[in-house]
């Protein structure tokens, strides 16, 4: 399995719907103020957008490892999620607290960080990334159990 450690340099791709434009942009903002570098696939704007072309362009750069780890945001962070995780190799991670975006780094290597914006609000949001950011995969008995669902 490649390594998908959200704290090596691969930049980080990041995407969203209309009803999340907003906290994207913080979140852009926020990883840029940490040096990271950001691939910014949109949505740019209030006009409705269909969740499903920027999940899709997320989720299809970390499904062949084009990109390692990616940010999906959408209204209730739902849609993001489903779409996601239909993606080869993608572990795409809902989360509205900081204990399950610590945790899904730990044990389930996820790689997409998922989140909705109708749910959190900016401060919880950018905190949630810089845990997920700054935690690493335990693997051994993690890995072993991530390897059975990917061979489905
Ligand atoms: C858009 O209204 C909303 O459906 C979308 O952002 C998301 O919550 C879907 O799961």
């Amino acid at each position: 399995m490649a390594d998908n450690n959200p704290e090596t340099d691969s930049p980080i791709i990041i995407g969203c719907d209309h009803a999340a434009y907003a906290l994207k942009d913080k979140v852009v903002e926020y990883l840029q103020s940490i040096g990271r570098s950001v691939e910014d696939v949109g949505t740019h704007g209030p006009s409705s957008v269909n969740y499903t072309d920027y999940g899709m362009k997320v989720a299809s750069a970390i499904s062949s490892g084009k990109n390692k780890c990616g940010i999906l945001i959408c209204g209730t962070g739902l849609g993001m999620s489903m779409i996601a995780n239909r993606y080869p190799n993608v572990r795409a991670a809902l989360c509205s607290e900081s204990f399950s975006a610590r945790m899904s780094r730990l044990h389930n290597n996820a790689n997409i960080l998922v989140m909705g914006a109708r749910v959190i609000g900016e401060s919880l949001a950018l905190d949630m990334v810089r845990i997920w950011l700054e935690t690493p995969f335990e693997g051994g008995r993690h890995l072993e159990r991530i390897q059975m669902f990917e061979t489905l």
